[in-house]
């Protein structure tokens, strides 16, 4: 049986899981986690230095562990994740699945406006050619629509805007 009260966020890097979860924690009585912080404090160590020390396989791997502890000790909570968590094979059995959706252009227009967009730039490995992103992004966009049971389009909405949707859309999940 799907945990459905849990929610998990899915969405491509930069798109804004973490804002958006952040400001829906302010507006609920959900508790928010985020699948990067848990794998940075289990490695203590960076996500950008776990690819650079171990690889990506390894950092699929940590993904692959921590989803399987979520599915089984984590309820009533708001779980925001990397872009390549959606991959792990019991996203499901995790919660109601909410993509945060958005064409790259606007994605990149929206991590370039932020004072400290270098440092968002530079923590993202996988966003360091653009080129590449904006393919991994094309690959990947199909399969978050397919998992998604519910989509926000987040382009040119607040960070509020996003959460009050989200609650709304949620609804008749949890
Ligand atoms: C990744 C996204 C990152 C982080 C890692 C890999 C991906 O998280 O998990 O760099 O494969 O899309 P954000 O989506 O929070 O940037």
């Amino acid at each position: 049986m799907p945990n459905r009260k849990n929610i998990i966020l899915i969405g491509f890097m930069g798109v804004g899981k973490g804002s958006v979860a952040r400001e829906l924690a302010k507006n609920s009585d959900y508790i928010a986690i985020d699948t990067d912080d848990l794998i940075e404090s289990m490695e203590n160590k960076k996500i950008k230095k776990v690819f650079k020390d171990e690889g990506e396989e390894y950092f699929r791997g940590l993904e692959k562990n921590l989803s399987l502890w979520l599915e089984k000790n984590v309820t009533n909570t708001l779980i925001s994740t990397g872009g390549g968590f959606y991959k792990v094979e019991n996203l499901k059995k995790i919660g109601t699945i909410v993509l945060l959706d958005s064409p790259f252009k606007d994605i990149l227009k929206r991590i370039k406006k932020h004072t400290n967009a270098k440092s968002k730039l530079a923590k993202r490995p996988l966003l360091k050619d653009l080129e590449k992103a904006e393919e991994l992004y094309e690959q990947r966009r199909p399969e978050y629509l397919a998992l998604a049971d519910v989509v926000i389009d987040v382009t040119d909405k607040s960070e509020l805007e996003c959460a009050k949707e989200l609650l709304k859309k949620v609804k008749k999940y949890v």
